[in-house]
């Protein structure tokens, strides 16, 4: 007899009570204790928008991403609709030439994001539109607030981002979401909104977000990869900080936001399941550029498969306690998960 077989037919059997085995040992034994579920429900589509008509550019550090004018945006955002996914997330590329040390563009109520709420808001009025809060696509120099010397300056900075908000809402942002990392900027927003009568108006804000390498292929996208001067650790959260979410969370809950955010997604769920298990608001993961760059070439390059490694991460983040996911893979998502009902 070959002696490699010998353990099959000799082992004695182990007296276990417990064989966790048991439970996975069939599809519907596994599906009957499965904790976590990802549903179409669970998808925030971030996009990038582009001046023009009938375009779709691809961004090319993001393969299978595109810049869509506002006209190709609606249509693509109908898609998403169909698929039932609940909300989209905007973020212009915003011609060179209206860039300005200012961000003065930020304030026009007739910006490609303010174009595309209104077009989005009439063509489909079913989905959620969430606008991105902060000067990066507007500034010459690429940073989140206004730059005087070298110092982002904040005050001044959430006078702005208050009057960037209300624009927003007053072209049809249902959510309006701050990036920027300024101190106080959601008190302001939540006054300015108000005051304005936008009190339904939801803020979704980004609460724990860190300065990390994974936005590069972002910063591609609305092109400001060239122009970014120095670095935004001067605002953004340093990597090596977990209680400090937690107190940027806190805060951010105090002044009024409805939904917090902890940005990147992956490397930080730790901090997700922190800020779930502290607060028990409705806490949304970015799973950022960097990450589904990372994905899409693995997958490209046949290293790993896409599409299971793609709802494998997504499902983290459920596990993670996360209500909810921005991701570049929302419609593909959303496809497989229809797919597999
Ligand atoms: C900036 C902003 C960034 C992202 C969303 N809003 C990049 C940055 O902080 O430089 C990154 C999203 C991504 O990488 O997918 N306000």
């Amino acid at each position: 007899m070959n002696d490699a077989r010998k353990p099959l037919e000799a082992a004695a059997r182990l007296s276990l009570l417990q064989r966790p085995r048991r439970n996975r040992k069939s599809e519907w034994a596994r599906r009957l204790v499965r904790e976590n579920a990802l549903e179409v429900s669970d998808l925030i589509w971030p996009l990038f928008l582009i001046d023009g008509s009938d375009r779709r550019e691809p961004v090319s550090s993001m393969p299978g991403v595109f810049r869509y004018s506002v006209d190709a945006a609606v249509e693509a955002i109908a898609d998403a609709a169909a698929l039932g996914v609940p909300a989209v997330a905007l973020f212009p590329y915003t011609d060179p030439d209206l860039r300005d040390e200012i961000a003065s563009a930020a304030l026009d109520p007739e910006n490609l994001v303010c174009r595309a709420c209104q077009a989005i808001k009439s063509a489909v009025p079913g989905i959620g539109i969430i606008t991105d809060v902060a000067l990066d696509p507007y500034t010459s120099h690429g940073h989140d607030g206004l730059l005087v010397g070298d110092e982002i300056v904040n005050d001044a900075t959430v006078a702005v981002l208050a009057r960037q908000a209300v624009t927003q809402a007053r072209a049809g942002a249902d959510i309006i979401a701050p990036s920027d990392m300024m101190d106080g900027r959601v008190e302001a927003i939540r006054n300015a909104l108000d005051a304005e009568g936008f009190e339904n108006v939801q803020i979704m804000s980004y609460a724990a977000k860190y300065a990390s390498a994974f936005y590069g292929p972002f910063r591609d996208a609305i092109g400001t990869s060239k122009t970014l001067r120095g670095d935004k650790r001067t605002y953004q959260m340093d990597p090596a900080n977990s209680d400090e979410a937690l107190r940027e969370v806190g805060l951010d809950l105090e002044q009024g936001a409805d939904m917090v955010m902890v940005k990147p997604g992956m490397p930080y769920l730790d901090i997700v399941r922190r800020v779930v298990d502290v607060y028990r608001a409705p806490t949304f993961a970015y799973q950022v550029s960097g990450e589904y760059a990372m994905i899409t070439a693995a997958s490209q390059n046949g290293w790993i498969d896409g599409e299971r490694a793609m709802l494998e991460s997504l499902l983290a983040f459920k596990r993670a306690g996360a209500s909810g996911v921005l991701t570049y893979f929302a419609l593909s998502a959303a496809r497989a998960l229809q797919g597999r009902k």
